[in-house]
């Protein structure tokens, strides 16, 4: 497999539910969790269920995608028998986080902090490595460093020499938070400067992004992040792209999708919850689905779950995008009649 696809870890973002529909669309090779964070101590099977429910399900989603556990923390010896305990429960890999910016994790001597301490990403690398089976890869996510790039290749040179069977390059430092735009003639250095794969990420939007990232990075693995949740067929774009025209996926077809998000939404949190992540994912599909809109906003004073459904179910069957809308508004009984 020369080409490979991989969803970005995104706390907050990217949970089962999004995996689930994301990788069911289509193109992906495997994504990795959200960060689980060690401190000391074992993390509990509650957790890790909450956050990786697919270790259940042989750690795939039901479209058969590999899920990866990715953890996050700066204690080398909970780190390595966390990811011990990962791999007993038979993860695929264990990916460990050295990118987050988030300062109560930073302020904790992790993410993105540790780029300023390449001996201790070693180190890590190293302790995980050696906790362990030889057949469970470990991995590792990078930035370019935390306020500028004067360690990078150090701190890609530390990871491999711990043992990182791969590294991925969000091309951006912490500092720069997610400001465009990303460094992606960086990720060449990277890549030469390292003998194992470099998978390449930060700001890939389109099928024309991918090629240049690839051309630029002359790296043969890529991860999208906001890319895929924004367009959610995107991978699977990608893939067709040499043959067929590149056109997104109208808007229509991606209703069923998100009415199966919001129900699979709901059976995970309480209904006063639910409302939230939906808002949340439109507010993204706005920015490239104009028709997106008219729906976030109508549902941003909607908290009644249960309407909501039904004003999704009545979409995803075909009704009218608008009369349905101004039904849900007047809280009138929807009518599924189809446009
Ligand atoms: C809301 C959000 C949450 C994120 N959470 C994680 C995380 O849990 N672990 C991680 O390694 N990176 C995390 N990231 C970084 C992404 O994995 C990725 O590196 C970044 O978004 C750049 O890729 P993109 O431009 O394709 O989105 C997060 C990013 C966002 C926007």
């Amino acid at each position: 497999m020369s080409e490979i696809i991989v969803l970005a870890p995104m706390e907050g973002l990217v949970d089962p539910p999004m995996r689930d529909i994301l990788t069911r669309i289509g193109g992906i090779d495997w994504c990795v969790s959200e960060f689980i964070r060690v401190t000391t101590g074992l993390l509990n099977h509650g957790t890790l269920q909450r956050i990786v429910p697919e270790m259940d399900h042989g750690w795939k989603t039901r479209a058969g995608v590999p899920v990866r556990p990715q953890l996050l923390g700066s204690d080398a010896h909970w780190l390595g028998e966390n990811a011990a305990l990962l791999a007993s429960l038979g993860a695929p890999a264990i990916d460990l986080n050295f990118g987050c910016p988030a300062k109560t994790v930073n302020r904790h001597r992790g993410g993105a902090s540790l780029l300023r301490e390449p001996e201790l990403l070693q180190q890590i690398v190293a302790s995980v490595r050696a906790a362990t089976p030889a057949s469970v890869p470990v991995t590792a996510k990078m930035r370019l460093g935390y306020s500028d790039t004067g360690l990078t290749l150090e701190c890609a040179a530390a990871l491999e020499a711990g043992g990182a069977a791969e590294i991925t390059v969000h091309a951006r430092t912490k500092v720069e938070g997610y400001k465009p735009p990303a460094h992606w003639e960086w990720l060449a250095r990277i890549r030469e400067s390292v003998s194992v794969p470099v998978i390449a990420n930060g700001d890939v939007w389109t099928p024309e992004d991918y090629r240049q990232i690839r051309d630029i990075s002359g790296c043969e693995r890529v991860m999208i992040g906001r890319g895929l949740v924004r367009r959610p067929d995107l991978a699977r774009q990608i893939r067709q792209a040499d043959c067929a025209d590149t056109a997104m996926a109208p808007w229509p077809s991606l209703l069923p999708w998100i009415a199966d998000f919001f129900q699979q939404t709901r059976e995970r949190v309480v209904d006063r919850h639910a409302p939230g992540r939906l808002k949340q994912w439109l507010s993204m599909l706005g920015l490239t689905y104009a028709e997106a809109k008219p729906l976030f906003d109508a549902l941003r004073r909607e908290t009644n779950a249960e309407s909501i459904s039904r004003c999704l179910d009545a979409l995803a069957a075909g009704a009218d995008q608008a009369q349905t809308l101004l039904a849900l508004s007047e809280q009138k009984p929807i009518v599924q009649s189809c446009a």
